[in-house]
């Protein structure tokens, strides 16, 4: 199955258990209970049922953040490819067009005037790693390409009316190849 089938069969479950528990306190509405005993017992399964969530939310963390999808940020010791990258409205400057595989690359990251989304997507269109892009201030992002080939930038966030013309392409080279 599918993940868009798997995410659409869970939310339709989660909605049909929702509905039942509504249509089941709708169903008992009229009967009459001893107040006490009722809060009593709503709070000692509304306890458990709190429990069972946080635990449920750090199990979904753990195992959609593994592998982490951001790469080790530290200084590393081994050559690495500057780039420097102004954002505007609405384009990038970036004065690399080829970089090389296997080789980490250190992008450089500002603003020339509001805040933009500075994000590599592969061929395939899945993003890589982002970071934010914003003025008077350089971020740095470490991001080592695995594979050579066509990667484009986009902007992550919304900065005006041209925000979706915000797209660089740069190309990736095996690990001889020189860059510029
Ligand atoms: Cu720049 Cu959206």
């Amino acid at each position: 199955m599918s993940v868009q089938g798997a995410v659409w069969l869970t939310t339709f479950a989660g909605v049909m258990a929702v509905s039942a528990v509504f249509i089941y306190v709708i169903s008992r509405s009229g009967q009459a209970g001893e107040p006490v005993q009722v809060k009593t017992r709503a709070y000692r399964i509304r306890r458990w049922l709190f429990l069972a969530l946080v635990v449920f939310g750090v199990w979904v963390t753990g195992t959609t953040l593994r592998p982490f999808p951001i790469e080790p940020q530290r200084a590393s010791t081994a050559p690495v490819q500057v780039v420097p990258v102004v954002a505007y409205q609405w384009a990038w400057k970036m004065t690399a067009d080829s970089l090389r595989a296997g080789v980490p690359v250190e992008f450089e990251v500002t603003s020339g005037d509001v805040n933009h989304g500075f994000a590599i997507y592969d061929s395939d269109d899945r993003l890589l790693t982002q970071t934010q892009a914003m003025p008077g201030v350089t971020n740095r992002l470490v991001h080592t390409f695995a594979r050579p080939g066509k990667y484009r930038v986009l902007c992550l966030e919304y900065c005006g009316t041209a925000h979706h013309v915000m797209i660089r392409e740069f190309e990736v080279l095996a690990g001889e190849e020189a860059w510029q």
